[in-house]
C-alpha cells in the first residue's frame, strides 16, 4: 500500500491510528481523510451500544457495516473492543481513506476481522441485502444527513438488527430551513426550545416510513443530541403498526403549550391553541412515540461504567440523564423561555423537578438542554407553580 502523503501516529483511547498528517498538508489533509476527535465520544457511545445489544440479545459472532468509514477508526473500534463482533465491513468512495482505513485495520491487528472496499455506501449495502448476507449492526456516519443511507440500511440489517444513523444537518432539521427538512425527511421541522429532540423525531420518522415499505417497524433503543449533530439508534422490528407513531407536533408560541396529534386523527384537530386560542404552529409528520427504551440505555449505562474509556466522565453523565428522561413524555420546556415569557425568576432545575415530582407529576431533567426538563402537566401547573 503506497500512500503519497506525509503520515502521522495518533491515538484514540488503545486504538493507533495512521492519517495524513494536517499539519503538513494544511487543507489538502481534510480531503484526503477525515477524523474528528471531538466524535470519539459518538464512539465511545456506540462501542457501549453495541455491547449492551450484545448483552441483551446474548448474541455473538456479530456482523457489522460501517460504509462511510474516512480513516476506518470507528469499524475498527468496534472490531478491537466488543469481543462479540466477528466481523467488519467498512467501505469508503475515497480510495486514500480506504488505504489508511486498510493500514489502520492492520496497525490494530484486527485485519482477519475488517475488510475495507472502495465503494459507494449504497452500492455495498445492497450487495448485502440478501437474506443469510445481512448486518445485525449497520452504522451510518456520513458529512450532513444519513436520509440517502436508510432504504439501503434497512434492507442490509436483520430483523432484530440495530441501524444508526448520524445527522449533522441541523439547521434543517432545527427549523432554520424547514422545507429542506421536508424534502430530507418527509416533515417540517420547526424552531422551538426543543428541536434537537425534534430532529432526532424527524429522523426516526423517516426510518419508520421507510421500514414500513417492507412491513416492517423500529423500536427506538436510545438517542443522542451533543454538540453539531444528533444520533439515534433502532432496533428493526417485525410490527406493521409503526404508523400509529407517526404524527404532529404542534407547538404555540403565545403560550409554550405543545398538543401531540397522531397522523391518522388530524382532521379532527384544531389549529388554534386550547390554552389561549392563537394559532400553533406544526412539526412533522414526525415520530411521536418513545425515542428511548428505558432498559436498554440502562444497560448502556451499565457498560459504560464498567468500559475504561476516553469520554468517560461525559458518558456517564449524558447517560444518568437520558435514563432519568427515558419514560417522559414527548417534549421537553426550558427555564429560560418560561422565565422569558412569563416573568418568572428562574429555577434551578434540580430543585423544580423535585418540587414537581412532590407534587405527583413526572418530571426529568434532559440531556437536550441543561436547562431543559419534562413534566407531564400542562404549561399553566408549572407556571402556578413559578409563580408562587
Ligand atoms: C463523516 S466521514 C466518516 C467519519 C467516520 N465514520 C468516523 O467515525 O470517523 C464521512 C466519510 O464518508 C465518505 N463518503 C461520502 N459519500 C460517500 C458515499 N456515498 N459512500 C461511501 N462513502 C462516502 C467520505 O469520503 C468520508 O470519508
Ligand atoms: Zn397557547
Amino acid at each position: 500500500m503506497n500512500i503519497k502523503m506525509p503520515l502521522k501516529l495518533l491515538y484514540e483511547g488503545k486504538v493507533k491510528l495512521l492519517l495524513p498528517d494536517r499539519a503538513i498538508l494544511g487543507e489538502e489533509a481534510e480531503k484526503a481523510v477525515f477524523y474528528n476527535p471531538f466524535m470519539s465520544f459518538s464512539r465511545d457511545l456506540s462501542i457501549c451500544v453495541l455491547k449492551a445489544y450484545a448483552n441483551v440479545t446474548g448474541k455473538k459472532g456479530l456482523r457489522v457495516a460501517e460504509p462511510l468509514t474516512a480513516s476506518g477508526v470507528r469499524g475498527i473500534r468496534y472490531a478491537k473492543e466488543v469481543d462479540e463482533v466477528d466481523e467488519v465491513v467498512l467501505s469508503d468512495v475515497n480510495p486514500v481513506a480506504v488505504r489508511i482505513a486498510r493500514i489502520n485495520a492492520l496497525l490494530n491487528k484486527v485485519h482477519e476481522k475488517v475488510v475495507v472496499k472502495l465503494s459507494n455506501a449504497n452500492s455495498l449495502l445492497s450487495r448485502y441485502d440478501a437474506k443469510g448476507k445481512r448486518f445485525d449492526f449497520v452504522d451510518i456516519d456520513p458529512f450532513g444527513s444519513p436520509a440517502p443511507y436508510v432504504d439501503s440500511a434497512i434492507r442490509s440489517t436483520i430483523l432484530g438488527g440495530v441501524i444508526a444513523l448520524t445527522a449533522t444537518d441541523m439547521p434543517p432539521l432545527c427549523g432554520v430551513y424547514p422545507r429542506v427538512a421536508l424534502r430530507r425527511y418527509g416533515g417540517l421541522s420547526l424552531k422551538t426550545e426543543y428541536c434537537h429532540e425534534l430532529a432526532v423525531r424527524l429522523v426516526l420518522g423517516l426510518l419508520c416510513r421507510e421500514t414500513g415499505k417492507y412491513e416492517l417497524s423500529i423500536k427506538p433503543l436510545i438517542a443522542h443530541s451533543t454538540r453539531h449533530y444528533i444520533r439515534v439508534f433502532v432496533q428493526l422490528t417485525p410490527s406493521k403498526e409503526g404508523s400509529e407513531n407517526i404524527g404532529l407536533i404542534y407547538h404555540c408560541r403565545n403560550c409554550l403549550h405543545r398538543r401531540i396529534v397522531k397522523l391518522e386523527d388530524l382532521a379532527s384537530t384544531k389549529s388554534l391553541c386550547e390554552k389561549c386560542c392563537s394559532p400553533m404552529e406544526a412539526a412533522g409528520p414526525l415520530w411521536i412515540g418513545p425515542i428511548f427504551d428505558k432498559t436498554f440505555c440502562e444497560e448502556v449505562a451499565r457498560v459504560a461504567s464498567s468500559l475504561d474509556l476516553l469520554n468517560k466522565k461525559e458518558l456517564k453523565k449524558i447517560l444518568k440523564l437520558i435514563t432519568s428522561e427515558a419514560d417522559g413524555p414527548p417534549t421537553f420546556y426550558t427555564v429560560d423561555a418560561l422565565s422569558h415569557k412569563y416573568k418568572l425568576r428562574q429555577p434551578k432545575i434540580q430543585e423544580l423537578v423535585e418540587k414537581l415530582r412532590s407534587q405527583g407529576f413526572h418530571a426529568s431533567p434532559t440531556h437536550f438542554n441543561p436547562k431543559g426538563f419534562r413534566f407531564s402537566g400542562d404549561v399553566e401547573d408549572i407556571v402556578k407553580l413559578l409563580a408562587r
